[in-house]
């Protein structure tokens, strides 16, 4: 007979673990989230990837499975497949990576061989550890060449990409970031990346549910490989994908199964496929469409407050607040620490030519994708920004940390989170 327990709900199986399950709950339900990376799933993405998709293993590729028991297995792989196809115009979707960093794993290991030139942008300029930090595999691996921002448009300057393509003559450029507010020009990537005999590939973590809404540049038929994580704007599972010709198809497959992963995660495959049908509705643009509004409406409240953004602004859904404009003492560490104080969750961040360390940075990143799932609107986010400005002007003061973490609370109980 089997144990018992194996039927118990969590809060009988494991009072424990259920406590913090019910403590994120809460924390999640009355905080603002202003990490520009997350978001809120639907019930149907939850629902999916706690499934009982998480007991079977698949690896291999529908109707190629090294393992029995896959027929429904292949009917959702099939459609995560197809779906994202059609939602980014693409030929071919790998959707097994398990997250970002291994679709750009597989990408970087199918076009590249050790001591190979990646030119890619500075981390310290709004980069990704898998675009060449030299403590990740990226950088331990290749030899890597940054483009940044120009130092007085803060913004990535083509013709300085150009020159250093012709230069280093890299057999890989990336063009995607983490933190950088403003949009690619994929075109001229694609074209630089011609002249010198180099493969493209576009990291569009960040922006992938903008792209796929039509509100952001794509980088689908500009770049050889488009690589993203599908939990940010996109607003599905933690998990990654890669999208690209037919001609690629196979060698993008063979690098992630076998090349650098085993068995799919496929209850997460499930999820992306429940997320992708909820991108291709007509209400996920409204939603880009509201998230780049928010974003625009956040930058210009915090600007009429005095703050300065990297590069005066935002064209997408995130944004880089320059501290020293209105706290030359406060760092980015220690803003973080009192916005959380009060109930508001950001991310330190290294702004371009950053002269504090990375674990203290002069920035904060911002973002809208979070606060307009729930949905919140421009008003809301004139509201945000008050709130901001007077924790970051507390100086510390408990009383004024927890009296803004009321009025963050009571925002909050205006608009809920998908239950
Ligand atoms: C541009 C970019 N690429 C890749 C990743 C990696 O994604 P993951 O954290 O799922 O590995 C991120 C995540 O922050 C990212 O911003």
């Amino acid at each position: 007979m089997a144990a018992e327990f194996l039927n118990l709900p969590l809060s009988a199986a494991d009072p424990q673990m259920a406590r913090v399950l019910a403590a994120e709950e809460e924390r999640q339900a009355h905080t603002l989230e202003l990490i520009a990376s997350e978001n809120h799933v639907s019930r149907a993405v939850r629902e999916a990837a706690g499934s009982v998709f998480t007991n079977k293993y698949a690896e291999g590729y529908p109707s190629k499975r090294y393992y029995g028991g896959c027929i429904n297995m292949d009917a959702v792989e099939d459609a995560a497949r197809e779906r994202a196809c059609r939602l980014f115009g693409a030929e071919h979707a790998n959707v097994q990576p398990h997250s970002g960093s291994q679709a750009n794993t597989a990408v970087l290991m199918a076009t590249l061989r050790p001591g190979d030139t990646i030119l890619s942008m500075d981390l310290a300029h709004g980069g990704h550890l898998t675009h060449g930090l030299k403590v990740n595999f990226s950088g331990a691996l290749f030899n890597i060449v940054h483009y940044g921002v120009d130092r007085q448009t803060e913004r990535v300057d083509m013709a300085e990409v150009r020159r250093l393509a012709r230069e280093h003559r890299p057999r890989l450029i990336i063009a995607g970031f983490s933190a950088y507010s403003r949009r690619l020009d994929f075109d001229a990537f694609a074209e630089i990346a011609r002249e010198v005999g180099a493969k493209l590939m576009a990291d569009i973590a960040h922006v992938a549910g903008l792209v796929a809404a039509g509100l952001y540049p794509t980088s689908i038929g500009r770049a050889d490989f488009t690589t993203t994580t599908t939990h940010k704007t996109l607003r599905g599972p933690r998990g990654g994908m890669i999208l690209c010709n037919s001609a690629d198809a196979a060698l993008v497959d063979k690098w992630i199964f076998p090349g650098t992963q085993g068995g799919p995660l496929m209850h997460i495959v499930l999820a992306k496929a429940v997320a992708f049908g909820e991108a291709l509705r007509p209400e996920f643009k409204e939603y880009q469409r509201a998230t780049l509004d928010n974003a625009r409406a956040l930058a210009e409240a915090l600007t009429a407050r005095r703050y300065r953004l990297v590069s005066g602004g935002t064209d997408n859904h995130l944004m880089l607040l320059d501290l020293r404009s209105v706290h030359p003492d406060l760092t980015g560490k220690q803003a973080e620490a009192w916005l959380e104080q009060a109930g508001v969750i950001v991310n330190k961040n290294m702004i371009p030519f950053d002269e504090r360390k990375p674990t203290l940075t002069s920035g904060l990143r911002l973002g809208t994708p979070a606060l307009t799932t729930r949905g919140m609107n421009a008003q809301s986010m004139v509201r945000v920004a008050a709130l901001i400005d007077e924790a970051l002007a507390s100086a510390g003061d408990e009383a004024v940390l927890s009296r803004v973490r009321g009025a963050v609370r009571e925002l909050c109980g205006q608009y809920p989170l998908p239950h």
